[in-house]
């Protein structure tokens, strides 16, 4: 008889067929970083989650550090918002002013730079709007500053957030025509117009003041169209690509890996988080072991990166597990 218990009998045997596992080495942390002085902001909607000042960094980055994960993402919060999201391309925003901080500190923490505008437009909508359009091609030469300013100030990698079409190939041509052929582009390419977002907006304060994103991020039902995405960042020279959310998307992660030849990377979003956060604080679940079950979820699908809120919880308990 079959009996799928002789490899369950032991931890030794159970850890020797284990299938997935998570490595410290494949967790990426957000980070929010403000302009101003003195800021340690709580983000009420995610415990454990707080808007730095510049000057308040250090004891975050040092945790990063010494955690082994391989890096942060970092998304800047600018105290200026204009029509056009000037802050997002100016060589001393805010953005543009951590990174070099941070490579100034820890010249071999991976620092991916999030790429979209809705942080920093007066109407927090990701790209330039006209009425009530978000203009895609009017867009993409701002994504392009943005890219070239934000590898200029030190960012290794590039991530484009902002779902306008051609973006990756714009802005692979500047960072060419700029110097940084080697600086890799990781995109969101499957990113959907999600409810599991908001807890960011609030972090982010880039909440969009009329409509919604549903007219470039993607409808949360579809799979096939989703695929399309990938191929088209794929071809347009994208060299990570990423599914986002990340839990009620694993179907997209596991096609996305099938399809492509590429690393993928999965958000482990805010609003996904969060609700484990709620569930845990009010005693409702074990919050080590919901966390490490989604981390293996991810990895099961096909993730080979993860950016998650998590991930300096996940590296000490890893640690603990040696
Ligand atoms: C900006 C951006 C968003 C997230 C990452 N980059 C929000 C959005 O598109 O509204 C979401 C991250 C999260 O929820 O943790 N375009
Ligand atoms: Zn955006």
């Amino acid at each position: 008889m079959e009996r799928m218990r002789r490899l369950r009998q032991s931890k030794a045997i159970r850890d020797m067929v284990e299938e997935t596992r998570v490595n410290k080495k494949d967790l990426i942390y957000p980070i929010f970083v403000a302009e101003g002085e003195n800021i340690k902001t709580p983000v009420d909607s995610m415990p454990g989650i707080y808007q730095y000042s510049i000057d308040n960094l250090d004891p975050i980055l040092k945790e990063i550090n010494d955690s082994k994960i391989s890096g942060l993402l970092i998304f800047g919060v600018p105290k200026h918002k204009d029509e056009v999201g000037s802050s997002a391309y100016d060589d001393n925003g805010i953005t543009q002013n951590a990174i070099r901080y941070i490579k100034s500190k820890y010249p071999n923490m991976i620092v991916v730079a999030d790429v979209c505008l809705c942080e920093y437009t007066s109407h927090g909508h990701c790209g330039v709007v006209d009425g009530d359009e978000i203009l895609n091609d009017a867009t993409l030469p701002l994504l392009c500053k943005m890219s070239v300013s934000l590898a200029k100030a030190g960012a290794d990698i590039i991530a484009p957030s902002d779902m306008m079409d051609g973006r990756v190939e714009a802005i692979r041509d500047s960072l060419d025509h700029n110097g940084f052929i080697n600086t890799p582009i990781m995109a969101y390419s499957a990113k959907f117009a999600s409810a599991y977002y908001s807890p960011f907006r609030d972090a982010a304060d880039s909440c969009p003041h009329f409509g919604d994103r549903k007219s470039y991020q993607m409808n949360v039902a579809n799979g096939r169209e989703a695929l399309r995405e990938i191929l088209a960042d794929d071809y347009e020279g994208a060299d990570m690509l990423m599914v986002k959310p990340a839990l009620a998307f694993l179907d997209i992660i596991a096609k996305a890996k099938e399809y492509t030849n590429k690393p993928i990377v999965t958000y482990n979003v805010s609003g996904e988080y969060s609700m484990v956060k709620a569930a845990a604080q009010n005693g409702w679940i074990d919050e080590k072991k919901i966390v490490m079950e989604n981390m293996i979820g991810m990895k099961r699908a096909g993730a080979d990166i993860i950016i998650t809120y998590h991930a300096l919880d996940v590296a000490k308990w890893l640690d603990e597990e040696e």
